[in-house]
């Protein structure tokens, strides 16, 4: 019987290095072979499989993107657990590995529940999940965030302008917060705590007044005091959640129009989640990878790899999915001694 094995969700840098991870462990140690899903749960409702043996994983491990391919789509909308039954079973498949987030993990747990055999594999670069210290794709997306906020300050400091840069994050200020403190940021604004415009116009104000170009950074989920919800103007996602984007270009006229300081604003979007994972990602992913493998042998079903200090486990797909982990007040404070 072979694992079959999906990508799903966002993509993120080190997908391809689980992939190899797994397959190589697989290969070496259990002599156990793997088919690939095509385009996440949409390739396993649909049938739709690749070979995913040595050939088509050599080389990989440095890739960014998945050779698998991914996509939105919930199971639950294709068939749900009966129709994964029945594509396992045509194509000789025992057990699934899912690579994937917070909406890939809650259907794996749910197919779980009904019997599938699925072990899952945490991705995101927003780091949100509480039940692993780090995700892979997190270390790549803020140094991708940090080599553009070096660029954006050159600019800045020639023409003597506040620079807002956005990064992604969902609802969780991870990127914002390690990108920001590595490219010495003069405010970093994050979902998990709300700030008023006039103190975001005091920082800049300040950083300007010794001389220096503000720079802004401002996660995605980003609230002035002044609002609800997220700046969300895009629908939703296939799992119902609300698209972000855009709280950069909104704060940057406020901050020029109450300081007189000229400020543009750039959106790094998806290219913090494009291109070659750093060597930290490539070496977490490929640990996640090998562990899933051992995890299927081994029968552990519902549950999901983390990383706990330096030491690969797994939890259950249940505590994987219970808590966002967003940044604690004391990490905040911590970078915001610095602002100004
Ligand atoms: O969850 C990862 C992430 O990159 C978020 O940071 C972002 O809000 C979202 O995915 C973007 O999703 P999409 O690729 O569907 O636009």
């Amino acid at each position: 019987m072979a694992i079959g094995m999906l990508t799903s969700g966002g993509d993120c840098p080190g997908l391809n290095a689980v992939i190899r991870g797994a397959v190589l462990k697989g290969y070496k140690v259990y002599d156990q072979e793997f088919v690939g899903f095509r385009n996440g749960w949409k390739g396993v409702v649909e049938g739709d499989i690749m070979p995913l043996g040595r050939p088509q994983i050599i080389g990989i491990g440095k890739q960014g993107g998945t050779i698998l391919g991914t996509s939105r789509t919930n199971p639950f909308e294709g068939g749900g657990a009966e129709r994964v039954a029945e594509v396992m079973e045509q194509n000789g498949i025992d057990a699934l590995i899912a690579i994937g987030g917070e909406g890939t993990l809650a259907a794996a747990k749910r197919l779980t529940d009904a019997g599938i055999k699925i072990v899952g594999v945490p991705k995101t670069i927003d780091n949100d999940l509480s039940a692993t210290d780090y995700t892979f794709g997190f270390d790549t997306a803020v140094q991708i965030a940090t080599e553009a906020m070096d660029r954006l300050r050159t600019t800045g400091d020639s023409h003597g302008r506040c620079m807002v840069a956005e990064v992604m994050g969902r609802h969780v200020g991870w990127i914002a917060l390690h990108s920001g403190m590595a490219a010495g940021a003069h405010a970093i604004l994050i979902p998990e705590r709300k700030t008023s415009i006039e103190q975001i116009c005091e920082w800049v104000q300040s950083a300007m007044d010794r001389g220096r170009a503000p720079l802004v950074v401002v996660a995605e989920g980003f609230k002035l005091d002044s609002m609800d919800d997220e700046h969300s103007e895009r629908g939703l996602d296939a799992f119902g959640r609300p698209r972000l984007g855009g709280i950069g270009e909104i704060i940057a006229p406020m901050i020029e129009a109450r300081t007189g300081i000229e400020t543009r604003a750039t959106t790094l979007g998806h290219i913090q989640r494009g291109g070659t994972p750093t060597s930290y990602d490539r070496v977490l992913a490929t640990r996640y990878g090998m562990a899933a493998t051992d995890s299927v042998m081994d029968g552990h079903w519902g549950r999901m790899i983390s990383l706990s200090g330096t030491s690969i486990t797994h939890v259950s797909f249940e505590d994987a999915l219970g808590t966002l982990k967003t940044v604690p007040d004391f990490r905040y404070d911590e970078a915001a001694v610095l602002f100004g």
